[in-house]
C-alpha cells in the first residue's frame, strides 16, 4: 500500500483555508483518484490563535515557513503565503533543496524567480507546480504544458485580472466613471493593498509572462511585458467602443514573431461578439491558439477560495500520481533567453484625441497621421461642452511603434489638448 502523501501548508488565508477544506471534505475521492491518501501534516501562518473557520487541531504548527518546509513528515510543501521574496521564496528554496515537491499559487515569485526556482527544482529532482498562479481555477498551465504540447503556439491571450474586468464591465453596465467604480472595488476588498498591481496590469502581466514562457520555451521575462493600466479608460471610451461593436478588456497577448517574442498587457478593444468580448464581471478567460488545434478557449473563476484551491489540489493530485513534468514544460536549461520584439505586429488602433475647437484642426491631425503612414479607417467627432472637441479615430493596421511616432507628430501640431489615448484593437 502506498503511504499517504503528507502536505505542509504555509499560509492559511483565502487560498490556504480553501485547500484545507478540499482535503478535509474530499479525502476519500482524492485517494480513489490518485491511488494514495492525501493528508495534512503541518501548517503555518503568522497568527496561531485566529479562528479560520476550519479545524486545525489535527495538524502540527510551525511559526516559521522554512521550518515547515523542511520537516521530516512533510512530503510536499504548499506555499500559499504570497510575496515575490521573503518567507515564500526562502521556504520554497528550502523545500526544493531538500528534494521536496512544491506547489505554489505565487505568480509574483515565479514571474521574478521562476527560472532560478525551476533550475533548483530540477537539480534536486523535485517538481515545482503553479497552476493556481495563473487565472485561478482555470487549468491553463496544464492545458499548455500537457494537452497542447504537440502544438506550435501562435498566440496566447488572457483576461486574467478579475478586478479590472469587474471595473470595466461595471463602468459600462452602470455608466459610472472609473474613479467611482475604483473606490467601490476598494471598499469591497477587491483591490490589492497596492492597487497598481491590479489596475496597472502588473498582476496580470506576471501571469502572462508565465504562460509565454511555457508557450514559447523562453525564460520567464516579466520585464519584457509591455504594461499599460486601465486608469485612463473613460466611460466615453467604453461607450464609443461599444458603438463600434467592441468592448474594452485588460488583455494580455503573447506571440512569437520572426523578430522575437511580443508580450503586452494593456486595455484592448475586442469584438463584442467574441468570447473575450462577452466576458463579464470578475471571470477570467485564457485563449490559446496552436497550429494543429486551432483556437482553445478556457473560461472560469480566476480567483477566490474554492477556484484557487481547486488548482492547488490539482497539482497535488499530480504529485500523488507520481507525475513530474518540468515546471515550464521543458528542462529549465533548454529555456532560451527571450528575444523581445515588442511593437512588431501591426493591428488596428482606436485613438481618442482632444482637439482645440478651431477651423482646420481635424484636417491638420489627419495630414500628420497620413504623412506618418497611418491610414484612417473611421473618424468621428462628438458633441462637447468645453473648448476641446473629442475626436475618435480608428486606424487601419499599423505597428504600435509607427503609431507612437505619428502621435508625437500630432502632439506637435498645437491643436491637441490632453495626451491622446491609443488602444489596440485585437482581432480574435
Ligand atoms: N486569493 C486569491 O483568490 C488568489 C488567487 C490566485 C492566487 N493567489 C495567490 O495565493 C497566495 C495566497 O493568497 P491569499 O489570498 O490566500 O493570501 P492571504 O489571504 O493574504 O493569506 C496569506 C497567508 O499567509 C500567511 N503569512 C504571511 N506572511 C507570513 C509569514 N511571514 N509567516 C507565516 N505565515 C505568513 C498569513 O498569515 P495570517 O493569516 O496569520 O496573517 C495568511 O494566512 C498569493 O501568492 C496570491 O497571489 C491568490
Amino acid at each position: 500500500m502506498t503511504p499517504p502523501l503528507r502536505l505542509g501548508i504555509a499560509g492559511l488565508g483565502t487560498v490556504g483555508v480553501g485547500v484545507l477544506r478540499i482535503v478535509q471534505d474530499h479525502g476519500a475521492m482524492l485517494a480513489a483518484r490518485t491511488g494514495r491518501a492525501i493528508e495534512i501534516a503541518a501548517v503555518s501562518a503568522r497568527t496561531r490563535d485566529r479562528d479560520r473557520g476550519v479545524p486545525l487541531s489535527d495538524y502540527a504548527w510551525e511559526d516559521d515557513p522554512v521550518a515547515l518546509a523542511t520537516r521530516d513528515d512533510v512530503d510536499v510543501f504548499v506555499e500559499l503565503l504570497g510575496g515575490s521574496d521573503g518567507p515564500a521564496k526562502a521556504a520554497t528554496e528550502a523545500a526544493l533543496t531538500a528534494g521536496k515537491p512544491v506547489v505554489t499559487a505565487n505568480k509574483a515569485m515565479l514571474a521574478i524567480h521562476g527560472q532560478a526556482l525551476a533550475e533548483l527544482a530540477e537539480a534536486n529532482g523535485a517538481s515545482l507546480r503553479f497552476e493556481a498562479a495563473v487565472a485561478g481555477g482555470i487549468p491553463c498551465i496544464k492545458a499548455l504544458t500537457e494537452g497542447l504540447a504537440a502544438n506550435r503556439v501562435t498566440r496566447v491571450m488572457g483576461v486574467m485580472n478579475g478586478t479590472c474586468n469587474y471595473i470595466l464591465t461595471r463602468m459600462e453596465a452602470e455608466g459610472l466613471p472609473y474613479e467611482e467604480v475604483f473606490e467601490e472595488a476598494r471598499a469591497l476588498g477587491y483591490l490589492e493593498a497596492d492597487p497598481t498591481l491590479d489596475v496597472g496590469g502588473i498582476d496580470a502581466g506576471h501571469k502572462l509572462a508565465l504562460l509565454a514562457a511555457i508557450a514559447y520555451g523562453n525564460r520567464v521575462d516579466f520585464d519584457g511585458v509591455q504594461l499599460q493600466g486601465i486608469e485612463r479608460i473613460s466611460i466615453d471610451d467604453i461607450r464609443r467602443a461599444r458603438d463600434m461593436g467592441y468592448r474594452i478588456k485588460l488583455l494580455g497577448v503573447a506571440r512569437a514573431t520572426p523578430a522575437g517574442i511580443e508580450q503586452s498587457m494593456r486595455p484592448t478593444l475586442v469584438p463584442a461578439e467574441s468570447p473575450l468580448g462577452q466576458l463579464e464581471g470578475a471571470t477570467n478567460m485564457v485563449v490559446i491558439e496552436g497550429d494543429a488545434v486551432g483556437q482553445v478557449v478556457l473560461r472560469g473563476a480566476g480567483a477566490g477560495e474554492g477556484p484557487t484551491a481547486s488548482a492547488v489540489m490539482g497539482d497535488v493530485a499530480d504529485i500523488a500520481r507520481g507525475l513530474n513534468i518540468a515546471p515550464f514544460g521543458q528542462p529549465a536549461a533548454t529555456l532560451e533567453r527571450a528575444v523581445r520584439a515588442n511593437a512588431a505586429t501591426p493591428c488596428a488602433h482606436y485613438l481618442r484625441l482632444s482637439l482645440r475647437d478651431e477651423p482646420g484642426a481635424l484636417a491638420r491631425v489627419a495630414t500628420v497621421l497620413g504623412q506618418a503612414g497611418i491610414s484612417i479607417d473611421r473618424m468621428r467627432q462628438y458633441d462637447h461642452p468645453g473648448d476641446d472637441a473629442p475626436v475618435l479615430i480608428v486606424t487601419h493596421p499599423c505597428t504600435p511603434g509607427d503609431l507612437a511616432d505619428a502621435l508625437a507628430g500630432v502632439s506637435g501640431t498645437g491643436v491637441v489638448g490632453a495626451d491622446p489615448v491609443a488602444l489596440q484593437i485585437q482581432d480574435v
